[in-house]
């Protein structure tokens, strides 16, 4: 059953709520002109995003599978946060350690608009690692002068800090996140197709330990079906209006 007025039930559940989650996906950025994996926009050079983020497609063709994160990375430092990240960053501000943000999202648009604990399930497109000798680090520059590009520390080839189809998620991060699941009252699940796991199993899991979960997405998922309330629009603007104060 719809409530009359969903975005006032919206408000009421996070007013109520103690402890409350959040899970974002690409579509949260799409405001901010990042296409998102699974639209038309998200092409690149016709691959999709299965064809490109996986340790095979790296192992065939590391050059190509850099060019589309360099071409990613030029987007995202060319984007700016949009009203969704502000207002969940806002919701960190209000509940302090009683808010958890979870994303899936690589491009580091949550911290730019000040959210400061964000658990990042599959890594950060800022962040290299060796394959040699595994050192992470940021690098920032846009484009990157040399592709694929070399560890300053050992001259070995470097791959994106990001999880890739088939790897496993960073545990500690995974085990943080399924924690505050757990935990929350109310999960907030904004922009994700809800069709990628083990990321898709956490509106279930919340449910299963008697949360409440508001899907917020432009179109109908997996997940519409069995959330406690789904408000259809962008992200960037029912966000502010279920947050703001
Ligand atoms: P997808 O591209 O699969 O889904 C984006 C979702 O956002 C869709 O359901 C859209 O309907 C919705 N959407 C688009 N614009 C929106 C807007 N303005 N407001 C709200 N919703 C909007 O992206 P993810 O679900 O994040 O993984 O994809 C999950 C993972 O699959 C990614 O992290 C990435 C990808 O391949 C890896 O690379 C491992």
């Amino acid at each position: 059953m719809t409530p009359d007025n969903p975005i006032e039930q919206a408000r009421q559940w996070i007013a109520a709520a103690t402890r409350v989650a959040a899970l974002t996906g690409a579509g949260i950025s799409a405001e901010s002109g990042i296409p998102t994996f699974r639209s038309a926009g998200g092409l690149w050079r016709n691959f999709r995003a299965e064809d490109l983020a996986t340790p095979r497609a790296f192992a065939r063709d590391p050059k190509t599978v850099w060019e589309w994160y360099d071409w990613r990375r030029g987007l995202i430092a060319a984007a700016k946060p949009n009203l969704g990240h502000y207002a969940l960053a806002q919701l960190e501000q209000r509940l302090g350690d009683r808010f958890t943000l979870i994303t899936q999202n690589v491009d580091g648009l949550h911290n730019r608009a000040g959210s400061q604990r964000v658990l990042k399930l599959h890594g950060d497109i800022w962040w290299t690692m060796c394959i040699a000798c595994r050192e992470v680090r940021s690098d920032f520059r846009v484009p990157l002068p040399e592709l694929p590009p070399r560890c300053a520390s050992c001259g070995g080839m470097l791959r994106p800090g990001v999880v890739w189809f088939g790897e496993p998620l960073p545990g500690a991060t995974w085990e943080q996140a399924e924690e505050a699941v757990r935990q929350c009252e109310l999960l907030i699940v904004a922009g994700t197709s809800a069709v990628v796991y083990p990321a898709a199993s956490l509106a279930p899991l919340a449910q299963s330990h008697g949360a409440r979960v508001i899907e917020i997405n432009t179109e109908e998922t997996p997940l519409s079906g069995s959330a406690d309330l789904c408000l259809r629009g962008p992200s960037g603007e029912i966000l502010p209006q279920i947050i703001e104060s």
